[in-house]
């Protein structure tokens, strides 16, 4: 796993978005998984500088969501497909297109299905080349929540009594209005991506983050099971990566990947 740690979120947002519009320059039909959550915006507001500067587009690519909850309405502002939209969809923004972009079908009949057809589509799609993702407290990825399977497929779950008062924070901090259920890419399916960037800001993530690269591999913080991918990068700021046993290792390995 490199590690790298920024003095501050845009800083490292910034180095996310490198990274990012490097792939897209070398493969411009890059499929890019996306993430919701408050970490990514400023990631994809580079993007959408990026866009609008014209050395980065998302109109020849699909982008697939981490999850979607479900009982959400489909106009609701936070469903993730509409927060998706308004931060990724239109040539005002990174030219990725509505039908490029791929959500859970949540508010179907049959969501046991849904979360089988969307994991299909990802396999079909030829697979991700990038997936962004944030971390919870609780040290989920996607909606996958302590205790399940480490080797899941896309599901659906029950949030965490911990993932709904963070999120509450979206819904005027009423936890009763936060959706108790979701479907979320599995672990198995999220491993499937050629390359991992994970993004964690402020001294909230300290212990998921330091968990995630120096705890053992445990369904109790499900994101530990990225130690087992080849090719991972996790970007903090220097409050979330506060209690890393290891921080001048990772540095050094950092400058080292960089030629410095
Ligand atoms: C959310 C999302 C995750 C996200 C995480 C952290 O509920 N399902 O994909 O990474 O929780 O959210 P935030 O970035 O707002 O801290």
């Amino acid at each position: 796993m490199h590690i790298g740690i920024f003095e501050t979120s845009d800083a490292a947002s910034d180095a996310a978005a490198e990274l990012i519009i490097d792939l897209f320059s070398r493969k411009p039909h890059a499929t890019l998984g996306v993430a919701t959550g408050s970490t990514p915006e400023k990631l994809y507001a580079r993007l959408r500088a990026a866009h609008a500067a014209g050395t980065f587009t998302l109109k020849n690519s699909s982008a697939f969501a981490l999850d979607e909850y479900v009982g959400i309405a489909e106009d609701h502002p936070q469903r993730y497909r509409n927060v998706l939209r308004r931060e990724l969809v239109g040539k005002d923004k990174t030219g990725l297109t509505e039908a490029g972009l791929n959500t859970p079908d949540a508010g179907a009949d049959d969501p046991e299905q849904a979360a089988l057809v969307y994991d299909r589509m990802i396999g079909g799609s030829g697979g991700i080349d990038l997936q962004i993702l944030g971390i919870g407290v609780d040290g989920h990825i996607g909606f996958n929540e302590p205790g399940g399977s480490l080797v899941s497929r896309t599901h659906i779950e029950a949030l965490a009594g911990q993932t709904i008062s963070d999120n509450a924070r979206f819904f005027n901090g009423d936890t009763s209005q936060v959706p108790r259920r979701c479907i979320t890419q599995g672990l198995g399916t999220i491993m499937e991506a050629k390359r991992l960037v994970l993004l964690a800001f402020g001294a909230n993530k300290a212990d998921a983050v330091a968990q995630l690269v120096e705890g053992p591999i445990s369904a109790k913080w499900p994101a530990t099971i990225m130690q087992m991918h080849p090719d991972v990068v996790a970007i903090t700021d220097t409050a979330a990566a506060s209690k890393l046993e290891f921080a001048d290792l990772y540095q050094e390995r950092w400058r080292l990947a960089k030629g410095e």
